[in-house]
């Protein structure tokens, strides 16, 4: 990579040697993943459901693969629809083939289908279950018995406020808080499969998390809500918080968390670092431009 022009903003290569995976990383939040990673020293195997376009969004795998090697980085692309438990059921195994055994692991990729809990279908529901829960819960038990023989590893699964029933003001929210009710639900599984998994394995010296952003991110998956991050741009934080948060879980040695990005930078006192490592950013209260797409 790139050597940072500014010295005292550079914290070091914090992961060189290692190899992570990390899924639903196209674009937005596992893209930016992925990216501080790299400048971080890792090689990153990206995967997405698909290598080309996703409809009219923005952003494919092969593109985030291009720009990341093209910086100077390691990546390589898996594809892989996570909703599909024989499809997923090598990933590990292929995701090594590329640079070698996985150290890291991040599960981010996520589906949410927005619609009233007493609607929604069990079709919708299975489907979050599968990507939301089924599929990290799938990754981590293919990842770990190679990581405890080693006696090292992370994994790192991307979690969501909305896990928590969010105060219901029933007044001009009310649909938009009901609807995130089942995507919740999978999220909310997720963090207390992630803190119950983390403390089985805590004396094998693998390192296990749950991070959240403490409200948006605008990334393509959350541009419905600009709206809401135009009203009260205080909804929002930059994709480069999370990506920062990320690092700290995927390098330090914390076990069973469940945390938000702002709040666990502001706890370890870490600044948060542009997606190239070569710029300080600012706090964990870095404000986002609510313009602007991840
Ligand atoms: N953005 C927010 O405000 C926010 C808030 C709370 C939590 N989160 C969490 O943060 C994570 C990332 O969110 P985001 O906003 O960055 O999402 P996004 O922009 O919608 O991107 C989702 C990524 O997941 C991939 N993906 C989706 N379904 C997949 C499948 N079945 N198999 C494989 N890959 C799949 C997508 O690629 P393809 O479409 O090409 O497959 C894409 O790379 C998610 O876990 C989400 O729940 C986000």
């Amino acid at each position: 990579m790139k050597q940072p022009t500014d010295e005292s903003a550079y914290e070091g290569a914090a992961l060189r040697g290692r190899n992570a995976l990390i899924t639903g990383a196209s674009r937005g939040i596992g893209l930016a993943i992925a990216r501080r990673f790299a400048a971080e020293g890792a090689a990153v195997v990206l995967c997405a459901s698909r290598l080309g376009a996703h409809g009219k969004l923005k952003g494919t795998l092969q593109e985030a693969v291009d720009e990341i090697n093209a910086a100077g980085g390691s990546a390589a692309a898996e594809v892989c629809d996570l909703s599909d438990h024989e499809a997923r059921a090598q990933l590990v195994e292929r995701a090594g083939r590329h640079f070698g055994p996985l150290d890291i692991v991040v599960n981010n990729a996520a589906a949410s289908t927005m619609q009233l809990p007493s609607q929604v279908t069990r079709e919708q529901r299975n489907f979050m279950y599968e990507v939301n829960l089924n599929a990290p819960i799938d990754l981590a038990q293919q990842v770990l018995p190679a990581m405890r023989k080693r006696g090292s590893g992370w994994i790192l699964n991307i979690s969501s406020a909305s896990a928590r029933q969010p105060v219901v003001p029933y007044r001009d929210s009310q649909i938009a808080a009901h609807v995130i009710t089942a995507y919740g639900a999978t999220k909310a599984a997720l963090d207390r499969y992630t803190q119950g998994l983390a403390h089985e394995v805590a004396g094998d010296g693998v390192c296990i998390n749950t991070l959240a952003p403490e409200s948006i991110v605008l990334t393509e998956g959350a541009s419905y809500v600009r709206d809401i991050a135009r009203r009260s741009p205080d909804m929002a934080e930059p994709v480069e918080t999370m990506a920062e948060a990320a690092l700290a879980l995927c390098s330090g040695r914390h076990i069973g968390q469940v945390c938000f990005s702002r709040q666990l930078l502001h706890a370890l006192g870490r600044p948060v670092f542009s997606l190239d490592g070569q710029e300080r950013l600012g706090d964990a209260f870095l404000p986002a431009d609510v313009e602007a797409t991840a």
